[in-house]
């Protein structure tokens, strides 16, 4: 089965070039770079010692798309290009539609073109209001509060329309909640440009020394000890949950949306705590105000990724900061040093 993997030198798109060549299937990679690095598909290609067509490729370019699908005989598409920055997606509105959704349905089209029935898209926990109660199961209440949000939320309607209106097709949206960690070799991992957003690129930086500490954006939540608490996964485990989706796809029509999650809630002093005890250093922090936006709790109910999909997390909470430590040291400048 041959599978095209859209931007697949990205954070989570390379550690799932791995599984899925582990599992047997063919891949082919594309990618515009907007947002990762070339040395990121050659390590994939190290690490697995397969080689396979990479494409350096906007998805906006609807010409270069058919050429790719004209090349290949493509079975299913795994689709994780997007821009992802929540506050530059605020600054920057038009340009996260224009890149994320009209990616989606240059995909699509596509898709109709070449009888290619099945898709698996990278949505996010971030299509869940803020009015739920915890666990968040996929029927919890969905609204979005900026512009990348909503850019998942529309492409998960867009495809779930287009599925509907197409025998035979399916399509399977993964709302992953926070992933983390890296490969267990250290040669790929989160990259992100400039100073990260996210709290666990942004610790391993500040215990590096690369930044000077850890913001805590708020510790007066009505959370246990203050912090926010979040579901943090592994990268490698959501990688295998798009083998499973895939899988799953191919045996049932029609669009269905599934948390990716532990299950489990973990807060900020908990997280610095439990990464200064697993790598032995320590993380400089200091408590600002609150992010606007965030929410105090948000972690996930996977039962039904489990009972579907027969998907779980494996890996701990401590082997995703070791192997997150690991790259960080081995690549102090990410793919650019
Ligand atoms: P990433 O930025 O590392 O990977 C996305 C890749 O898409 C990048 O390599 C980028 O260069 C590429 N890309 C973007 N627009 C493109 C275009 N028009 N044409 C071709 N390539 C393009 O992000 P990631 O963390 O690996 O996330 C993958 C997907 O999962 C994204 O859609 C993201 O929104 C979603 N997601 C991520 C998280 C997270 O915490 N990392 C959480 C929920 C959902
Ligand atoms: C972020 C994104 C969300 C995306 C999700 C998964 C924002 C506003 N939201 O949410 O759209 O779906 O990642 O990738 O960016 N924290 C700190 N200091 C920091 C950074 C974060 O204390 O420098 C705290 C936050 O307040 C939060 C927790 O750490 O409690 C996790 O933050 P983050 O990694 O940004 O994930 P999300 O808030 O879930």
């Amino acid at each position: 089965m041959k599978v095209l993997v859209t931007g697949g030198a990205g954070y989570i798109g390379s550690h799932t070039c791995i599984e899925l060549i582990k599992n047997g299937y063919e891949i082919v990679v594309v990618d515009n770079f907007v947002n990762s690095h070339p040395k990121a598909v050659e390590r994939v290609k190290k690490i697995t010692g397969v080689d396979f067509p990479f494409y350096d490729m906007d998805l906006l370019d609807a010409p270069a798309l058919d050429n790719v699908c004209k090349a290949h005989k493509i079975d299913c598409i795994v689709h994780f290009a997007g821009l992802k920055a929540v506050g530059e997606s605020v600054a920057k509105p038009l340009e996260y539609y224009e890149n994320n959704l009209c990616s989606t349905m240059n995909l699509l089209k596509t898709m109709a073109d070449y009888d290619i029935r099945h898709m698996v898209f990278s949505s996010s926990a971030t299509v869940y209001s803020g009015d739920n109660p915890m666990p968040l199961t996929e029927d919890s209440n969905r609204g979005c509060i900026n512009p990348y949000g909503w850019t998942k939320y529309m492409c998960e309607q867009i495809i779930s329309d287009w599925v509907a209106a197409k025998e035979n097709a399916s399509a399977v949206l993964l709302r992953y909640f926070n992933p983390i960690g890296a490969h267990e070799s250290g040669l790929i991992g989160d990259d992100p440009a400039g100073i990260p957003n996210n709290l666990l690129p942004y610790i391993t930086q500040a215990a590096a020394g690369k930044l000077p500490e850890l913001p805590v954006t708020g510790a007066d939540y009505d959370t246990p000890d203050g912090t926010g608490i979040r579901d943090y996964l592994h990268v490698t485990d959501l990688a295998a949950g798009h083998v499973a989706a895939i899988k799953f796809a191919e045996k049932n029509k029609n669009a269905h949306a599934f948390n990716l999650g532990t299950g489990k809630g973990v807060s900020v002093f908990e997280m610095i705590h439990a990464f200064e005890k697993v790598n032995g250093v320590k993380v400089p922090y200091r408590v600002v105000d609150r992010r606007p936006g965030d929410q105090p709790v948000s972690f996930a109910d996977p039962s039904k990724a489990t009972k579907l999909l027969n998907w779980q997390t494996e890996k701990s909470l401590e082997e995703a900061l070791g192997d997150m430590w690991r790259w960080q040291t081995n690549n102090p400048n990410g793919y650019t040093g």
